[in-house]
């Protein structure tokens, strides 16, 4: 089945982001910003008593800060170089968290000199360089969750650590005069199995627990992460049902009164409100009576589409060109045999789909710009326009 706009945008939307784009040269990124503050203000709605904290890292066009800015959001930063985008916006440091747990003394030094005083970290080394570099700062500690198999972008092996260990590194958070602050993990980007966030969930409390009855400390946040779902190929939960369901393990857990909730959400805020044009370069077979085309295009894993690594995002493809269809490759246009967006799963696409033709690539919002190269094969990072 070949995708249909209708299934992801509301016709005028997509009509007004066609047209613009279709002025553009390929490749190019179209984010329509009334779509990314229609999937803010429903987060917001879905979850009124926590505090966001966007994932600037998914898109930092200032254009989507100033939205977030103007609703009173913060900001989850994982560099000096993000942080110094936020801060241009007149954003004040007590509204960012320097979200990284791998980080230089020297970058800590310098969000603590702009005012941040909240610190992400996942290990004894870090937490040192945290008190030296920003004394008397608010830490919150990642801890390792499950669900790596269930989300399309897995997250938790490389950040976070064991519970045990969590409780240790509080202990010792609070011994160097921090202040043990909360709880944080991320059960992975695209997460298409709410019941993950229960077992995190359930952790945190633990901790929380041995910690107050055990040493005396009383946490007072709980960082619920990102992992919020995007429209890819794959349909998710809609983000009603994630909250009903997450609201209901922090009750199970917390009762009413619950700790400070903290959400990170980078990709279920920017991917939708994107969409990416493509222009086909090349349309070939590999033998005489190849049963697959090879479809060449002007975007590939190198200009923004890293995550199509292992092809672990599936990102809905529409052209206009109608009629029957056949199964193809897919191929970016750079000298890089690693630059094959799709070959086990097959997108179709028309017979009669010809060279110059466009491709429209949706929900791309999200982790493109940012993974784009600056100079791979001597092409241009990706270029991007908010309307
Ligand atoms: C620390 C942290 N928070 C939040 C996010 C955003 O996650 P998502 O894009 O799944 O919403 C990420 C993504 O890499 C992250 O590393």
């Amino acid at each position: 089945m070949l995708t249909q706009p209708e299934d992801y945008y509301d016709a005028d939307t997509f009509a007004r982001i066609k047209a613009f784009a279709d002025k553009q040269e390929t490749p190019c990124l179209v984010v329509d910003k009334q779509l990314f503050a229609r999937q803010l203000d429903s987060l917001i709605r879905c979850f009124p008593y926590a505090k966001t904290y966007y994932a600037v890292k998914a898109n930092p066009a200032p254009e989507l800060l100033a939205i977030l800015q103007q609703r009173g959001c913060n900001f989850d930063v994982a560099s000096r170089y993000e942080l110094d985008k936020v801060l241009a916006l007149g954003v004040s440091g007590d509204r960012v968290s320097f979200g990284n747990t791998i980080k230089k003394a020297a970058d800590i030094r310098y969000f603590f000199d702009k005012g941040v005083t909240l610190f992400a970290s996942d290990s004894e080394a870090d937490l040192r360089n945290i008190a030296r570099a920003a004394p008397g700062a608010r830490v919150f500690i990642r801890i390792l969750t499950e669900g790596a198999q269930t989300a399309d972008w897995p997250l938790s092996r490389k950040f976070g650590c064991q519970t045990d260990m969590a409780l240790d590194l509080c202990i010792l958070a609070r011994d160097l005069g921090l202040v043990p602050y909360g709880i944080s993990f991320h059960v992975g980007s695209q997460q298409r199995e709410i019941g993950v966030w229960d077992s995190a969930i359930a952790k945190v409390k633990w901790i929380f627990e041995r910690l107050e009855e055990e040493d005396g400390i009383k946490l007072q946040m709980i960082n619920l992460g990102g992992g919020f779902p995007a429209n890819y190929i794959s349909r998710t939960n809609e983000l009603e049902t994630y909250a009903e369901e997450i609201t209901r393990y922090l009750r199970e857990d917390f009762g009413d009164e619950f700790p400070e909730v903290i959400l990170e959400p980078g990709r279920s805020l920017a991917a939708n409100a994107g969409v990416l044009v493509s222009e086909v370069v090349l349309i070939s077979r590999k033998t005489r009576f190849g049963l697959h085309r090879w479809v060449y295009t002007d975007i590939g894993k190198f200009g923004g589409f890293i995550e199509t690594m292992d092809e672990a995002i599936k990102y809905p493809l529409y052209v206009e060109k109608k009629g029957e269809a056949e199964e193809c490759v897919i191929a970016g246009p750079t000298c890089d045999s690693a630059d094959i967006l799709y070959e086990n799963y097959k997108y179709e696409l028309p017979l009669n789909l010809a060279m110059g033709d466009r491709m429209y690539w949706f929900s791309t919002g999200a982790y493109t710009t940012t993974y784009s190269a600056v100079e791979f094969n001597g092409f241009p990072p990706l270029q991007s326009f908010c309307i």
